[in-house]
């Protein structure tokens, strides 16, 4: 076996994309404790006067999350909105069957919208197309953009809230193709309604960006089929299709688990692939980007929480009966180690590597449901090893999307091949004059230099290399000890605009650097 390297070509002129600042987006569910003991705890002592846990909201501030996807998941494709607003003792108790809970609806649109303002998001609103259509979509709508002066705009005035929300950004539906989601449906069934829904709404407010719903992940039997075919209805209609995507490593094979971002890679080419089929079917000039709305490592808590999202109706049904019906119960609790961080940090330097295509991403979720940050609801809150990817990426990485010219050995998987030792993507932003390296070093025995190449960037200096690593891939944060925090490394050479740093095995990194005055 050769020696392992990884050469990286930078240059000023060679872009993919301006970023987007809502690649850096998250999810709230109404489910497990992401909203109840997550986001809102009254009662708990860091809750401020309107009940929202401010040891969260600093955590979720630091994140900067320019937009949040809510109410659901499959949630949503039972849910009554009307429920969730009003007088708070008006409002009544339901029974959520996606996650066989008690939604008491204490926290609605009205709370979720003072929350996101003081966090300094913005609504992703998601509809119900599963149990509801065309004129409940319509009735949320001109409840929260339209002015005044109508029935649901005159209600919203009566709940206290005179201007309008403004809501820009709509889900149609949640993972519409999936067997297990409420009123799931075919391509066909879909592509209709979705359409006549985006008709409505869009009359309604013409301002707003839609999200048709593409396949609930790549495994699915549909998948690309779906996408081709509710986009021949949708596309005229719609700004964005959905792609999601969640993680595993049952199999306890590290290698293969860090390879799996090609495989998210190849369905963001699929999916685009298949949306500009469309466009060449239609003759259209118009282009349909990708909202990547929820994507994480999802299977630490899967067993246990004795919920499935299968075909099988049946088995599905027999599995959740088991489960009591409770408010805000520990489901979806998965525990992040440190071969899960490097997972999340690869994924957003593909993401990084599409940032012409991808416009929107969600990162699912945000609190306590397979998330970045914990509460426990007698104590305080904490991070997950992947909160640091996430952070460092949203931090860094707005700019400007550099084509990453990238030479690195490689190696073979059980189930990929051709796996760069090395990955990275590159940031530049014009306006501070930084330029920001991401990279992951995911061979298990071997430091590599990366070596890189940024000449075109005179005049930049090293500013300072942040590293998060742990020889033990399965070390933990927990709410007693943060084992994973980021350190700094000031290890360099530069010479001639080649900048040479160690990447340790099984490490990520944030390489910087600005101009100097
Ligand atoms: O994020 C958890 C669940 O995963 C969502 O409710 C659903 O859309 C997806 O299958």
């Amino acid at each position: 076996m050769g020696k392992k390297y990884a050469n990286l070509v930078l240059d000023k002129q060679f872009k993919i994309a301006e970023i987007d600042d809502r690649m850096y987006g998250s999810f709230v569910e109404h489910m497990g404790r992401a909203v109840y003991e997550g986001i809102y705890q009254p009662g708990h002592p860091k809750a401020d006067a309107d009940g929202f846990r401010q040891d969260v909201m600093e955590m979720v501030k630091e994140l900067n999350v320019p937009i949040i996807r809510y109410p659901g998941g499959n949630f949503v494709s039972n849910f009554f909105w009307e429920d969730s607003v009003g007088p708070k003792d008006q409002r009544p108790t339901r029974l959520d069957l996606a996650w066989r809970s008690i939604e008491t609806n204490e926290v609605g649109i009205q709370e979720f919208n003072k929350w996101t303002k003081k966090i300094g998001s913005e609504i992703m609103m998601a509809i119900n197309l599963g149990t509801r259509g065309v004129a409940d979509a319509c009735n949320l709508i001109e409840y929260c953009n339209h002015p005044s002066g109508t029935k649901y705009s005159d209600l919203r005035i009566r709940h206290g809230k005179v201007e309008p929300y403004n809501i820009k950004t709509w889900c149609l539906g949640n993972e519409m193709d999936g067997p297990w989601q409420l009123g799931s449906k075919t391509p066909e069934e879909y592509g209709r309604l979705a359409t006549e829904t985006a008709k409505a709404m869009k009359l309604i407010d013409p301002s707003i960006e839609l999200v048709s719903c593409g396949s609930s992940n790549t495994s699915m039997e549909t998948f690309p089929v779906w996408e081709a075919e509710t986009l021949m209805h949708t596309y005229d209609y719609v700004d964005y299709i959905s792609l999601h995507q969640y993680f595993d490593n049952y199999e306890d094979d590290p290698k293969n688990y860090l390879a799996k971002s090609m495989e998210i890679d190849h369905f963001i080419k699929t999916v685009i692939a298949s949306v500009d089929y469309v466009k060449s079917r239609k003759r259209s000039k118009k282009q349909i980007n990708l909202s990547f709305d929820e994507w994480n490592v999802w299977y630490h808590s899967r067993v246990g929480d004795n919920i499935i999202q299968t075909k099988d109706n049946e088995k599905k049904l027999m599995t959740m009966a088991k489960n009591p019906w409770r408010k805000a119960p520990h489901i979806l609790e998965d525990v992040y180690n440190m071969e899960d961080a490097l997972v999340v940090g690869l994924t957003l330097i593909t993401f990084l590597k599409h940032a012409d295509r991808i416009k929107i991403a969600c990162l699912a979720q945000l609190v306590n449901v397979i998330a970045p940050i914990m509460t426990d609801a007698d104590g305080d809150a904490w991070k997950q090893t992947i909160y640091y990817p996430f952070l460092h990426v949203s931090k860094y990485g707005r700019g400007i999307a550099l084509l990453p010219g990238l030479q690195s050995s490689k190696h073979d998987t059980k189930d990929y091949t051709d796996v760069t030792d090395v990955d990275s993507a590159a940031v530049y932003n014009e306006e501070t004059e930084e330029l920001t390296i991401f990279a992951v070093n995911r061979d298990l025995e071997e430091d590599i230099t990366l070596e890189s190449n940024i000449r075109s960037f005179e005049g930049y200096q090293f500013m300072e290399h942040i590293v998060l690593e742990n020889d033990n891939l399965k070390a933990v944060n927990t709410v007693f000890e943060q084992s994973i925090t980021p350190k700094k490394s000031c290890e360099y050479e530069m010479e001639n605009g080649i900048l040479k740093i160690k990447l340790n095995k099984k490490s990520w990194n944030v390489i910087r650097l600005k101009k100097q005055k």
